[in-house]
């Protein structure tokens, strides 16, 4: 039987970078979660009958909110609704199952690198029929119709089973429990050299994968144990777990500081990596060899082209703004195109649906390619693998060489975390206000060239975003970026971006540290962050 339930709006479910991403317990006032998937079925349109994608990444109640889903698919009209078992799939995997499918959309449920358990974050993300996340227009909608909610649909029944593979109906739709990792396996040996990695293990070639007791557990022992035939212990913290082991499940040098250690002593494996709660991002670490994601980015498209998938060259590149300009570099050097969009993934999904772009990344550990429309963790550790089964050298060699054909990019970002929201408000709107000044000012870091915030016009759509970020550009060529996070869950989060580029021919072995630390000095002078936040360090350096 459907039920009708009245209810009213809550004025906070406005959907941020990645969909509405909430403490668990604002999640668990009644009808706050049925209000949302509401206020997401409501902004759609001709979904009667189609196909809906769900799963999570298992943090806690990932669960819960599949059989609210359910239902609620069923009383809205859904034909079908595939579900990974267990609950399970992962963010790169679900955008696979969409496309795969030919679903309408899919629901994600996840806080990706964000904490979980019952005092920790929840999320819910709405992704469209190409399998990437909904556009602006899109959350627009829905977010206004959060505003207005009165009621909504779902079904009076019992729970469905979600762990048993197999068909079953809810009222008049059908649900298919299917295996989250096969379908997603198979994609990635259709697109790199199986028998090249294998080989180069069998030879000796170790590695480390930390799942962070998070989704990409299953994946990866599947992936790199079952069938690339590493050994049995590469993967660790391999099962999902609601809490993540209580853990932060974000693969940066902070929370992933285990991996950074075995990768550092004297017998690390020759190749290190992570991913995140819901197995989007990555962390590539060599044999005492960290690699910055802006790096790694840049040198998985210079040699993309020796890997099967991408035998053909790119179409493009494109980075986030913050991202650094290694992989410009890259771009001019291959003759392709390379695009600067705002922060998130989702302004990468026209560019990949237009064909304008093959390859996408964030220096936010995030890269990925027009196989799915999400960033994709263990897809960039199997494109680093073919990598370097084709060239048969190690990870630090790879990047020296990279640095002597291109110069480097020194780069790092600065976190200043849970800041009062009025204080980085006013803190960014100082800055804006100091912005036509600064050309032509001297500070620690140089000479100013030119000052912004950054606004992208879509070139697909002509769609403009606006204040997407401070950009500080110094006339040798490095720059300091300052913008807030849109995932965060408390307070406000500061991320300050420091770049320096030097040449071929210049000092391409300094620590990163050491080399930005004048740019460092001139992020404080130009925009007071301790006076603004009262915080004299960064909480996290990445
Ligand atoms: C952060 C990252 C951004 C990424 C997003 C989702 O967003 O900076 O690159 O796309 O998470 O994973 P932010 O908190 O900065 O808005
Ligand atoms: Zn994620």
């Amino acid at each position: 039987m459907i039920k009708t339930v009245p209810t009213v709006p809550f004025d906070d479910q406005k959907p941020g970078t990645s969909g509405l991403r909430k403490k668990v317990r604002v999640f668990q006032q009644p009808h706050y979660a049925e209000n949302f998937i509401q206020s997401v079925f409501d902004s759609l349109e001709g979904y009667a009958g189609k196909t809906l994608v769900l799963g999570g990444d298992g943090r806690f109640l990932n669960r819960d909110v599949i059989q609210i889903a359910l239902k609620m698919a069923a009383a809205n009209g859904f034909g079908r609704v595939l579900v990974g078992q267990g609950g399970i799939l992962s963010t790169p995997a679900a955008s696979h199952l969409i496309r795969s499918s030919g679903a309408f959309g899919g629901l994600l449920l996840s806080a990706s690198h964000n904490p979980g358990g019952p005092d920790e974050d929840f999320g819910i993300k709405y992704n469209v029929s190409n399998g990437g996340p909904a556009p602006e227009k899109v959350t627009d909608a829905i977010h206004a119709r959060t505003l207005a909610i009165a009621s909504y649909k779902i079904l009076d029944a019992e729970d469905v089973d979600i762990d048993t593979p197999g068909t079953s109906q809810l009222g008049d739709m059908t649900i298919e429990i299917v295996d989250p990792v096969a379908g997603y396996a198979d994609l990635m040996e259709s697109l790199f050299d199986f028998g090249a990695i294998r080989a180069l293990i069998a030879d000796g070639f170790t590695l480390s994968f930390d799942a962070m007791s998070a989704v990409t557990g299953p994946y990866a022992v599947e992936i790199f144990e079952n069938r690339l035939g590493a050994s049995k212990d590469t993967v660790r913290n391999a099962i999902p777990l609601p809490d993540f082991g209580r853990h932060h499940p974000d693969p940066n040098l902070v929370h992933a500081k285990e991996l950074y250690d075995r990768m550092m002593a004297p017998d690390a494996p020759d190749f290190g990596a992570a991913s995140d709660g819901d197995g989007d991002r990555n962390l590539i670490i060599g044999r005492h060899c960290y690699v910055t994601p802006s790096d790694s980015l840049a040198v998985l498209a210079a040699n993309a082209h020796l890997t099967p998938g991408y035998a053909l060259g790119l179409k493009g590149i494109a980075r986030s703004m913050p991202t650094s300009g290694a992989a410009d570099r890259v771009a001019e050097k291959l003759g392709i195109p390379l695009y600067e969009t705002p922060t998130g993934w989702k302004f990468f999904g026209n560019l990949l649906d237009a064909g304008m772009t093959t390859i996408c990344g964030e220096e936010s550990a995030g890269t990925g390619s027009d196989h799915v429309r999400e960033k994709d963790g263990i897809w960039a550790v199997l494109l680093w693998l073919n990598i370097l089964a084709a060239r048969r050298q190690g990870v630090a060699q790879i990047m020296a060489e990279h640095w002597t054909t291109y110069g480097r990019n020194y780069y790092a970002r600065h976190d200043y975390e849970a800041i009062a929201k009025d204080k980085a408000d006013a803190l960014m709107e100082a800055l804006r206000a100091k912005l036509s000044t600064l050309p032509g000012a001297s500070n620690s870091g140089g000479t100013v060239k030119s000052a912004d915030d950054f606004a992208y016009a879509d070139p697909t759509d002509q769609s403009i975003s606006r204040n997407q970020g401070v950009r500080i550009l110094f006339e040798d060529g490095s720059r300091v970026v300052f913008r807030l996070s849109g995932t965060g869950t408390e307070g406000a989060t500061l991320r300050v971006y420091i770049e320096r580029y030097v040449a071929s021919d210049g000092d391409l072995g300094m620590a990163a540290a050491d080399a930005l630390a004048p740019l460092v000095r001139a992020a404080q002078e130009v925009a007071d962050i301790s006076g603004f936040t009262g915080m004299e360090k960064p909480g996290v350096i990445t």
